[in-house]
């Protein structure tokens, strides 16, 4: 197997957590005689210091001639001022359009060895397993008109969908769904908003290609307890753009972190993967920041890009293991006993060594 990688660590943590998540892309390489090579491009603010734009050409090349994108994170306070066209962000945004992927799968699996992380009750955690699909490229993100004016001191943003744009999102969630439990949460408002009243409409009459899935619709205000309350009833969550994008952060409470939380994003001419967080420039460079977010992303490249579902599992399980043995960032951990803070380098390791040891164990018994 052959994987053209191109890696855009960004800014804040993104070098640190990126580090870990390629080598552990590297280990499954090396372990399964695949090749994956690497190519690192500038984004974000470390794009903006260096080339004068968060987006520069040779990064969107790089990106567009891979199989594969691995992002780290964007944001920097340095450039606050800046208005949002100029921002790090700016670099994200523009190139998950250029890359054209409008399904963003994030998954918020609360691991059980995690149940003390969370502030939630280990009873309300128990077993979840939810998969967002966020909208990517539509909504109030890139809607136009877009203004801040400052003569009238008015601003505005658009929500604008198309019928279209709802269906083939839509199709990624019933078809994702059809391979688990069989349900989709639709969340919008469509008791306020006529964006909301076509995203309904829409997603109802895909449901009907899907008689095995069952689709219900949640308004987003109530949506946004019901995850707290009961998070186990969710399968999968189908959202417009911001909605998804609020949402899925506090998910994070529900695994214990907003660092445990990886991405994919699919449709487009080249799939794109990040981590949900963000840049935490508070702790930036002091290896503290949680790897497991791109540690699961990078599994998420195994699986969605290189077809190695296998090896997928093995990543994911290799996190399930180092965390049942107690190992914890600081961002997991909550002192007791039996728990071992870690850099985020050890959390690499630990990990690495995991997926060594059942990769190994894979072959073993496939050579008898
Ligand atoms: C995310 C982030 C981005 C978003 C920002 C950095 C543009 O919050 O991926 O969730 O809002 O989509
Ligand atoms: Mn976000």
């Amino acid at each position: 197997m052959r994987l053209k990688i191109a890696v855009l660590a960004g800014d804040g943590i993104g070098p640190e957590v990126t580090r870990e998540a390629t080598n552990i892309l590297r280990a499954v390489a090396e372990l399964g005689g695949h090749d994956f090579t690497f190519s690192e491009a500038l984004i974000g603010g470390v794009a903006i210091t260096a080339a004068g734009t968060p987006l520069p050409t040779a990064t969107l090349d790089t990106a567009l001639d891979s199989d594969a994108v691995l992002l780290g994170a964007v944001g920097d306070n340095k450039f606050n001022a800046l208005t949002p066209d100029k921002r790090p962000e700016a670099g994200l945004l523009q190139i998950r359009q250029a890359l054209g992927g409008y399904a963003n799968l994030r998954p918020s699996v609360a691991y059980a060895a995690l149940a003390g992380s969370s502030p939630l009750r280990p009873e309300v955690t128990k077993d979840v397993d939810i998969l967002f699909v966020r909208e990517l490229l539509g909504g109030l993100y890139f809607g136009s008109p877009r203004e801040w004016n400052k003569q009238t001191n008015e601003a505005i943003n658009t929500m604008r969908y198309t019928r279209d744009e709802v269906v083939r999102v839509a199709r990624v969630a019933f078809e994702l769904a059809s391979k688990r439990r069989k349900k989709v949460t639709s969340v919008d408002k469509a008791n306020v908003l006529e964006v909301s009243q076509l995203w309904r409409a829409t997603v109802t009459e895909v449901a009907k290609d899907y008689p095995e899935v069952t689709l219900e619709h949640q308004l987003v205000d109530s949506m946004a307890m019901h995850i707290m309350n009961i998070p186990r009833n969710f399968d999968v969550v189908l959202t417009e753009n911001l909605f998804g994008d609020i949402l899925s952060d506090e998910a994070g409470v529900i695994t214990g972190s907003l660092g445990m939380l990886p991405s994919a994003t699919i449709g487009g001419a080249v799939n794109l993967y990040e981590p949900v967080h963000g840049s935490a420039p508070d702790i930036a460079g002091q290896g503290k920041a949680n790897p497991l977010g791109a540690i699961l992303t990078a599994a998420m490249v195994l699986r969605h890009s290189a077809g190695l579902e296998q090896d997928a599992r093995a990543v994911e399980q290799a996190v399930h293991k180092v965390l049942e043995a107690g190992y914890r960032t600081a961002d997991i951990a909550r002192g007791d006993a039996n728990t071992q803070l870690v850099s985020t380098q050890e959390m690499g390791k630990q990990v690495h060594q995991a997926l060594a040891e059942s990769i190994d164990r894979r072959q073993a018994m496939h050579a008898v």
